[in-house]
């Protein structure tokens, strides 16, 4: 098992060199037993790694989009013209938001960077393959400093002593860095709170067994690892205080998708009269969709349910077996108690709050 500390731990991903260079990510489909950086030198291997998870989290899926767009733009020469450019991005954007469907912050960050190109097409592709480089380095950096704000807004839910249970991975690994729900957490540690925090290992890809633990035993944070159908009875027996977990798209009205199990556990701390937090950016709101019934809802293979994870991927149930594997459900807004934003908290969530908070992406200026 790599023991690595938070600042032994290579970036989720990273854009290497000038233009010409590449996009290096952390392979997440082998941690937590191996480290490896993966070179993405085209668009073929980003859709890849981004299908098969070798990068994740909304956050994350959508800076690596944005660096897709770079990819796809340097294959353009120089020397042609604007509107060449523009139609290639505009196949690559359609054909990155095809790899995975709930997740809005991908579609918001090739769109942003569709509309860059568009807005300044005037300058010729040489210097739109700069820019568009510099966009998506200012979208990786919006995205560490929006993570480090939910932090210092959601850090004082974290009181002393608590007990905090999470699904999946809304950490450093699902973001740029810090994360989403996990950056409360890393900011109530600087403060010197004391807290402990119970990780579900979120079935059936394992990201709180593989990520979360890992990713808060490196950080020196007490985590404890149970599986998924435990969470009521350690809500119970352990007097979890807390639940706080990330998301893939909350619509407008508060509506919010997130890693399968995420429904199942905010109706079991409802029961326990449990505060039930979601922390995102505002680049994970789509307030274009009036509810969740609106989100799509992306299904993955059944062998990813019949199979066991790992690298003996050996086959658990009857061959042939019916299975249904959706990758993510929705929360109702009526069982949020808050969303912690960069923006600040929404409580009570209600669309009129969020309209409050949350305003839909400024244009660009040619
Ligand atoms: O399928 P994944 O691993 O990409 O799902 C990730 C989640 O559901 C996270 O909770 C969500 O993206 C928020 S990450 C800050």
């Amino acid at each position: 098992l790599s023991h690595l500390s938070p600042s032994s731990r290579p970036p989720t991903l990273q854009w290497i060199g000038s233009i010409d260079g590449h996009l290096q990510i952390l392979d997440q489909r082998k941690l937590p037993t191996i480290t490896e950086l993966v070179t993405i030198q085209n668009t073929e291997e980003l859709w890849n790694a981004i299908k098969t998870l070798a990068v994740r989290g909304a956050p994350a899926i959508g800076v690596a989009a944005a660096y897709g767009m770079v990819l796809a733009a340097r294959t353009v020469p120089p020397s042609s013209q604007s509107n060449i450019l523009i139609d290639v991005l505009e196949t690559t954007a359609d054909y990155l938001k095809s790899a995975r469907p709930t997740a809005v912050n991908l579609a918001w960050a090739v769109d942003r960077m569709l509309s860059v190109a568009i807005a300044q097409r005037a300058v010729g592709v040489r210097q739109l393959q700069q820019r568009l480089l510099q966009e998506a380095q200012s979208i990786q950096a919006q995205d560490t400093a929006m993570c480090l704000a939910i932090g210092r807004h959601g850090a004082p839910f974290i009181k002393p002593n608590a007990r905090i249970l999470t699904h999946c991975n809304a950490g450093a690994l699902a973001t740029s860095d810090h994360g989403t729900a996990l950056a409360t957490l890393y900011e109530a540690q600087r403060q010197g709170i004391p807290f402990q925090v119970y990780a579900d290992e979120t079935r059936p890809l394992l990201q709180g067994a593989r990520l979360t633990a890992w990713e808060l035993a490196a950080s020196n944070i007490d985590v404890t690892l149970i599986c998924d159908n435990m969470a009521g009875m350690v809500m119970r027996e352990k007097q979890i205080s807390l639940v706080i977990v990330g998301a893939d798209r909350i619509a407008a009205n508060g509506d919010t998708a997130n890693k399968i199990g995420t429904y199942s556990v905010a109706l079991l701390a409802r029961a326990h009269n449990i505060p039930f937090l979601v922390a995102a950016p505002t680049s994970t709101f789509d307030l274009t969709l009036k509810d969740g019934s609106q989100i799509p809802i992306e299904e993955r293979p059944g062998s990813e349910i019949t199979n066991s994870p790992g690298p003996s991927n050996e086959c658990l149930a009857p061959p042939g077996i019916k299975t249904y594997n959706p990758a993510f459900d929705i929360t109702p807004a009526s069982l949020i108690t808050a969303i912690v934003t960069d923006q600040g908290v929404i409580s009570p969530v209600t669309e009129p709050a969020i309209r409050a908070l949350i305003h839909p992406p400024a244009k660009q200026n040619p």
